[in-house]
């Protein structure tokens, strides 16, 4: 898309319908099959070795994938004092930027193996995870020209497991589009695809001063970074109960104007009213709520339906539901991979039981008991303000409503002070309009489902408790890394 100006494509992806790309995939990725992979720092360019802790694989707690150590006092000291600034030209940076995104389209076997062995993603998920680094890369390469500003000084970047590569990279490349010194804190359930995507843009040119790699736990290394005076802003995306300690530690301790720019959690609704397309809503309610396991921040969590076709769609949804395949998300076959360590599956698994107990459950699939998979499921709501918070896993709950509630069931879903993602399925064209115009969300989709945001058309990010914006992969997120204006000088 030209929609904001930049002369940009995004990356051509794999398409696995097609047998040769299947084949070109499954050879790159066999190498990395049973490989033991590292994390350590990476302090101006040197990785730390230590006795790292196993790394393991949430479809197979077997298969160790490798080990990460963390980074220590000392480790982030001196990250802190290497740091800096990306001093080199903008059309240098573009260029480097530009290359990683080709290393990391050269390197897709590796990153597919390790999106599945780390993360438990699937095939489709892998590929659209590597699709938005890549873009991520691109489309912050192409907007460095424009800008007018300078850098910050030094962004600690900490991103969650869920989008190990895109997010973390992301955030990454618009902190260094912008001409800053990245501290990248990865989360600590995937540390492993981190290191890997830093020594490929290292590889690329990135200097190791512009780019040093901390892993380990959020209330350690995180919290040194969000503490620390010499933080010039801080990028997260993950929990919102996360992001106000870090607000709350920025504000004691960082300069008053260093920007905190977070995407955080979100409470999903979609809207299927009457005149729907029955089976299209029912495709994208699946995509929407058990996609990735329904671990998406964008991922639908309260579905709305219209009294008069509830019964008919949820029996709908329930067989298609039966068809969704659980297993090993390195199988092309999978549909639904593990969630991502044993504590998601104690949290999900507490949240279906208190529903089964309350006579709530509609519908539970099976899993495979070895590894951690948690069943999709669908429970019964009298509306979304029943969740208090977001369940990250695949359960959606559902409530009916009938047609002279719309109103309220919208101002219902905005009453949560949520407002990330929300899907709408009508056939009324002037509902559209109105349910779009009170609907308090980042990203609205209607008669599709409502994740997958594409960097450069679809800008992602939410608003209240989702998040303070800008948007991410939108043209107004990379002026939020340089520093306001220049100063007025009179004489
Ligand atoms: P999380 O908040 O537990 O962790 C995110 C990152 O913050 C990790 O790197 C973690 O180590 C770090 N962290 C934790 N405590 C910290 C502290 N005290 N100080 C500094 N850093 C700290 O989130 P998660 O479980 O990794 O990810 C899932 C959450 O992320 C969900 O709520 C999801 O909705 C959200 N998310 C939002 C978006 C978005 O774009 N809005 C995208 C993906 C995920
Ligand atoms: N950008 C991701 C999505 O839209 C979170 O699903």
């Amino acid at each position: 898309s030209e929609l904001f100006g930049a002369a940009r494509r995004n990356s051509r992806g794999w398409d696995l319908s097609e047998p040769q790309d299947l084949a070109e995939i499954d050879a790159a990725r066999a190498p990395h099959r049973h490989t033991q992979f590292v994390a350590a720092p990476i302090v101006a360019g040197t990785e730390q070795t230590g006795d790292g802790a196993p790394v393991t694989n949430p479809a197979h707690p077997e298969d160790i994938v490798g080990h990460v150590t963390e980074a220590t006092p000392q480790a982030i000291a001196d990250a802190m004092a290497a740091a800096e600034p990306w001093a080199a030209p903008p059309a240098t940076r573009a260029a480097v930027l530009n290359r990683a995104a080709d290393l990391y389209e050269q390197e897709f076997g590796l990153f597919f193996a390790l999106a599945a062995r780390e993360a438990g993603k699937t095939l489709p998920d892998a590929v659209g995870e590597l699709r938005e680094a890549v873009d991520f890369l691109r489309y912050y390469a192409g907007q460095i020209a424009a800008l007018d500003r300078p850098a910050r000084g030094t962004f600690a970047c900490i991103s969650p497991w869920n989008f190990p590569l895109a997010i973390f990279t992301g955030q990454i490349a618009a902190a260094l589009a912008a001409g800053n010194a990245v501290l990248a804190k990865p989360a600590e359930q995937t540390p492993l695809i981190a290191a890997a995507a830093v020594r490929l843009l290292h590889q690329a040119g990135v200097p190791v001063t512009a780019l040093q790699l901390l892993p380990g736990r959020g209330e350690t290394v995180g919290a040194a970074l969000t503490s620390d005076p010499r933080i010039d802003g801080v990028c997260f995306t993950g929990g919102t109960d996360t992001a106000r300690i870090i607000h709350r530690s920025m504000a004691e301790n960082l300069a008053p104007d260093a920007p905190l720019i977070a995407e955080t959690g979100g409470l999903n609704a979609m809207i299927v009213d009457s005149t729907a397309l029955p089976e299209q809503a029912v495709r994208d309610i699946l995509a929407s709520a058990f996609q990735s396991a329904g671990q998406r921040c964008s991922a639908l969590r309260c579905l709305y339906v219209q009294e008069d076709i509830a019964d008919g769609l949820l029996e709908m949804l329930r067989g298609a539901m039966n068809c969704l395949r659980a297993g090993d998300p390195w199988d092309l076959s999978t549909d639904l991979g593990p969630v991502i360590d044993s504590e998601a599956r104690e949290t999900i698994e507490r949240h279906v039981a208190q529903a089964n107990a309350d006579g709530r459950l509609l519908c539970r699939l099976p899993v495979p008991r070895h590894g951690l998979f948690a069943g999709p499921a669908v429970i019964r709501v009298p509306g979304i303000e029943a969740l208090e918070r977001e369940v990250f896993g695949p359960v959606l709950h559902v409530a009916t409503f009938r047609a002279e509630e719309l109103g309220t069931v919208i101002d219902r879903i905005n009453a949560t002070g949520y407002g990330l993602t929300f899907g709408l399925h009508t056939r009324i064209d002037d509902r559209v309009q109105t349910v779009v115009d009170r609907v308090t969300a980042g990203n609205i989709y209607v008669n599709r489902n409502q994740i997958g945001a594409v960097v450069g058309s679809q800008p992602f990010g939410g608003e209240g408790l989702s998040g303070t914006g800008p948007k991410a992969g939108g043209p107004a997120y990379l002026p939020r890394f340089t520093r306001p204006e220049a100063p007025t000088v009179a004489r």
